[in-house]
């Protein structure tokens, strides 16, 4: 049932970096057939951010991006970074601060990383099938806080360096109020994840988080330090339900979170903060593959999925996951899941796009696609 009424809505989009803007375009394609089908209306605003904002005007989140992102009912991004910086630690200015920068700007103080096994995709991950199948996670990483923002020093003869990482209460409970709903529509479990036998602003988080658990009555608490949960991650996934920790932590087992999905080219993410959300694929600007149309756009396209349930349209989004699960199951996929027979970035994007508009069309031929025929016969 395609309900009747009609909705605008203003998405800003950062394509950034690297295969940011060639990923971001077939999740355009994916939110323009959804628009189509269910009579919407998305205005793109586009701005720049990252070492492309740099090149075109000396900052790496100029003003007027700002601007748009704040105007704007969701943020779509792909991806920041270029190795012209990362091999440069004198660099002045960073693409990445851009980001860091949008996060404190707009408040985006949690990050919410889903980690699913795909059952299609098991056997591409380097673990092993009975350890990872069936693995659900929800990530939630604060990301505003912790050392990421804490002062910074380096001396004067550069031979000493510091970072410093604090955390308050009202920091630390907003996102575990967060986490803690989710976990009750979720497995009612809910892992802190911290290195309290070490460090003071973990010991708050677990005072925090414990002295919270009374008003979730019906979610299991636990704690794992860090060090142990990344060895738990791998050894036996689906012990988690929901995981909540702080920014560099998060920053870490989230990428090592991402190996049991089978590629990190299917992770999405969504960063929420009270007036703005930004939705973003995990994997990076990967500058190998920039212009080669070889890039898995499913994580940018997953993204825009998870835009469009934080506009409440939670239909919409379920027909993009459709189509991605689809286009797995028929292995229209990128090199990195279909080293024998990939698809391009853009023919990819053009097989969701086709699914998404004709799903409810039983004489759709999806097999033409694999000779390169995405059409309807
Ligand atoms: C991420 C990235 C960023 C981070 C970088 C690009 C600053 O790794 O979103 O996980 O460390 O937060
Ligand atoms: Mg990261």
């Amino acid at each position: 049932m395609r309900p009747t009424y009609s909705m605008t809505f203003n998405i800003a989009i950062l394509p950034g970096d690297g295969i940011g803007p060639e990923v971001i375009a077939q999740a355009k394609k994916a939110l323009d057939a959804i628009a189509d089908i269910y009579n919407h209306t998305f205005i793109y605003r586009e701005a720049l951010m990252g070492a492309i904002a740099i090149d075109q005007t000396g900052n790496p989140l100029p003003e007027e991006t700002i601007d748009i992102c704040e105007d704007s009912d969701a943020i779509l991004f792909g991806a920041i970074g270029d190795p012209k910086y990362d091999n440069d630690p004198k660099a002045k200015v960073r693409p990445e601060q851009g980001l860091l920068r949008l996060r404190k700007q707009l408040g985006l103080f949690c990050n919410i990383r889903p980690v699913k096994a795909y059952d299609k995709l098991i056997d591409k991950s380097p673990l092993k099938r009975h350890i990872i199948s069936g693995t659900d996670i929800s990530i939630y990483r604060e990301l505003t806080g912790g050392i990421y923002f804490g002062e910074k020093t380096l001396s004067e003869d550069g031979t000493v360096a510091t970072d410093g990482c604090s955390y308050s209460v009202e920091e630390i409970e907003r996102i575990a109020h967060l986490a803690f709903k989710a976990a009750q529509e979720r497995r009612n479990k809910l892992t802190l994840v911290d290195k309290a036998n070490v460090l003071e602003t973990s010991r708050l988080w677990r005072r925090v988080v414990t002295e919270m658990a009374p008003q979730y009555p019906d979610v299991t608490l636990d704690f794992l330090f860090v060090d142990n949960a990344a060895m738990q991650i791998i050894l036996n996934p689906k012990q988690f339900d929901v995981i909540l920790t702080e920014n560099l932590f998060g920053d870490i087992i989230s990428d090592e979170a991402s190996v049991i999905g089978g590629s990190i080219g299917l992770l999405a993410s969504a960063s929420v903060g009270k007036d703005n959300a930004l939705f973003e694929p995990i994997h990076g600007s990967f500058p190998q593959a920039t212009g080669k149309d070889i890039a898995n756009p499913l994580a940018s396209i997953l993204s825009a999925a998870m835009l469009l349930t934080h506009l409440g349209l939670n239909e919409e989004a379920n027909a993009i996951e459709r189509a991605v699960q689809k286009s797995l199951e028929l292995e229209i996929t990128t090199e990195d899941i279909n080293p024998d027979k990939p698809f391009s970035t853009s023919k990819v994007g053009d097989f969701i796009e086709d699914y998404i508009l004709n799903q409810e069309d039983s004489n759709f031929n999806f097999t033409n696609v694999h000779m390169g025929q995405s059409t309807i016969i």
